[in-house]
C-alpha cells in the first residue's frame, strides 16, 4: 500500500466517527467486554483511554476498526508484524499448513526449517528451542543459565521489560517510593504480593551506568547465573546500549562465568543477523520472539551447543526439562520461516532507511515547532517523547511522565488522521510501508506539535 493520501475516510461506506466517540461500535464492544474481562482486557498494552479501538481486519500496512475506519498500522502488533498484515508468502505458508495439520503430538520438519534459518543467521546460535511467547523464551533462557552455571540469581536493568516471568519482571515498574538509590536500585516488586524470595534473586542495574553496574555485578558475581540485557529497551524510551556498557557486561560475564543473556524478542528487528549482528558480538543465550513467528504466537531461545546441552536428554534426565503443548507449532513454524525468508538483507536495509527518514522527520518537526522532546530508536523503530531533559534511563522516563497527557492528546489526534500508534508514541515499521506512509505520519505529527 503506497497511496499518498490518507484520511479517516472509512472503507465500505460506513460513517467515520472521530475518536473517542461514545456512539462508536468500539466503545460498545469495550462496554460489553468489561463484564466478562477485567477492565475489558486480556493484554495490558492494547488498552488506551478512554477505550481501545477494536480491530476487524488488516491488509498490508492498514488496519480497519469495528467502525470501518482504516488507519496505517504503526503498532504492527507491538513490532511482531514486520511485513504488516497478510503478506502473500506468509499467508500461503500458514494456509498450506493449516489445511494439512494445525497441531500434532509429534515433531514436524517445519521446526527444523525455522531453526536452520535462525542458526544460519545468528553466529552465536548453534541450536534452538521454540516456545510460544517471548515471556517463555526469557523464562527458559534464565532457567538454562541457572542449569548451566548451577547459580540462582540474575541481573537485569531497571525498568527494562522482558515479559511476565517473575524474575524478569523485577523493577519493571518501580517508583520513586520504592526504587532506592540511583547507583544501587532496589529490587522492587512488579505486582502486589510478589514474593520477597524472587526479589532477593535479582540484582537491578542502572542502565548504561558502567561504574555503578560493574560494582553491583562484582559484588554478586558468585551467585549470578546470567545478566539479562535488551540492547534497546522499549520501556527506557528505546535508548540504545552504550558500547562501553556492552563491553563491561561482556568482560564481566566472561570473567565470572555468568551467561550473557541477550533479549532480542523486540530487537531481532535490528538487522539480518539480529541486534547481536548489529552490535558485533556473540551472547551466550539469545531470547527471540515476535518477528520469527510470521504473526503467530512464538518464542525461542538459542545458543552455543555447550549451553544448549542443558536440554539434552540423550544420556538420561536433562539438566532442565522443557515441554509445551504448542512448542514449535507447525503453523507458526511455517509462517515464521516464510516471514523470515522474506526479510533479506535488502529488506532490512530498506526498513532501516524508512526508519531513518521517520526519525529525521520527527526530529525536524520537534525543532520547527519549538517543542522540547526527543526522538529515539534504531532500524525500523522510533519513539517520540515530549520531555525537557534527555531520557537516558527508566528514571528519566518516569520523570517525563508529566507530559503523558500531551502525548495522549497527540495519539488521539493521530488516530483521527489515519494513524494507529500507542500513547507512548512508538512507531514500528513494516515492509508493507513506503515513503508515503512515513511522510504522512511526519506531516501529521508536524501539525499536531505546531497546534499544541
Ligand atoms: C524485550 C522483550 N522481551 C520479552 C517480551 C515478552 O514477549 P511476549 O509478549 O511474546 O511474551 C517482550 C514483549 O514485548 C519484549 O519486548
Amino acid at each position: 500500500m503506497t497511496s499518498a493520501s490518507y484520511d479517516t475516510a472509512p472503507a465500505g461506506g460506513a460513517t467515520a466517527l472521530p475518536y473517542p466517540n461514545a456512539e462508536s461500535r468500539s466503545a460498545a464492544l469495550h462496554a460489553r467486554a468489561r463484564t466478562v474481562l477485567p477492565s475489558g482486557n486480556s493484554r495490558a498494552t492494547v488498552f488506551f483511554k478512554p477505550y481501545p479501538l477494536y480491530a476487524v481486519s488488516g491488509a498490508g500496512c492498514l488496519v480497519t476498526d469495528a467502525d470501518g475506519v482504516a488507519r496505517i498500522d504503526f503498532l504492527n502488533n507491538y513490532t511482531s508484524l514486520i511485513h504488516g498484515h497478510g503478506h502473500p508468502a506468509v499467508l500461503a505458508a500458514a494456509g498450506k499448513q493449516i489445511e494439512t495439520m494445525t497441531a500434532v503430538g509429534l515433531p514436524t520438519e517445519s521446526e527444523i526449517d525455522l531453526a536452520e534459518l535462525l542458526v544460519d543467521r545468528l553466529a552465536s546460535v548453534d541450536q534452538v528451542r521454540f516456545t510460544n511467547s517471548g515471556t517463555e523464551a526469557v523464562m527458559m533462557a534464565i532457567k538454562a543459565a541457572r542449569a548451566y552455571t548451577g547459580r540462582p540469581a540474575i541481573a537485569k536493568v531497571e525498568g527494562a521489560y522482558h515479559g511476565a516471568y517473575d524474575f524478569a519482571e523485577v523493577s519493571q515498574i518501580s517508583l520513586p517510593t520504592n526504587w532506592g538509590a540511583a547507583d544501587h536500585p532496589a529490587s522492587a516488586p512488579a505486582y502486589h504480593g510478589q514474593p520477597q524470595s524472587v526479589l532477593d534473586e535479582v540484582v537491578v542495574l542502572p542502565w548504561n551506568d558502567v561504574a555503578a553496574s560493574k560494582a553491583l555485578l562484582e559484588a554478586n558475581a558468585s551467585r549470578l547465573a546470567g545478566v539479562l540485557i535488551d540492547p534497546m529497551p522499549s520501556r527506557v524510551a528505546l535508548s540504545k546500549i552504550d558500547p562501553d556498557y556492552l563491553d563491561m557486561i561482556r568482560s564481566f560475564t566472561a570473567k565470572s562465568g555468568a551467561l550473557f543473556i541477550l533479549d532480542e524478542v523486540f530487537n531481532l528487528r535490528m538487522g539480518y543477523r539480529g541486534a547481536q549482528g548489529a552490535l558485533g558480538f556473540q551472547p551466550d543465550i539469545t531470547a527471540m520472539g515476535k518477528i520469527i513467528g510470521g504473526g503467530f504466537p512464538v518464542g525461542a531461545i538459542g545458543g552455543k551447543a555447550a549451553v544448549m546441552s542443558v536440554f539434552n536428554f540423550d544420556e538420561g534426565r536433562p539438566r532442565i526439562s522443557h515441554g509445551g503443548t504448542y512448542n514449535a507449532n507447525p503453523v507458526t513454524m511455517a509462517a515464521g520461516r516464510a516471514a523470515m525468508e522474506a526479510m533479506t538483507p535488502e529488506a532490512f536495509a530498506r526498513l532501516a532507511d524508512l526508519g531513518e527518514r521517520l526519525r529525521e522527520g520527527l526530529r525536524a518537526a520537534l525543532r520547527d515547532a519549538n517543542v522540547p522532546g526527543q526522538v529515539s530508536g534504531d532500524a525500523s523503530l522510533a519513539m517520540l517523547s515530549l520531555n525537557e531533559t534527555p531520557i537516558r534511563t527508566y528514571r528519566d522516563l518516569v520523570g517525563a511522565a508529566r507530559h503523558g497527557e500531551r502525548q495522549v492528546a497527540i495519539q488521539q489526534r493521530l488516530l483521527n488522521r489515519g494513524i494507529l500508534t500507542s500513547p507512548a508514541l512508538m512507531f514500528a515499521l513494516s515492509t508493507a510501508m513506503g515513503a508515503a506512509e512515513i511522510d504522512h505520519l511526519i506531516a501529521e505529527m508536524r501539525s499536531a506539535l505546531r497546534d499544541g
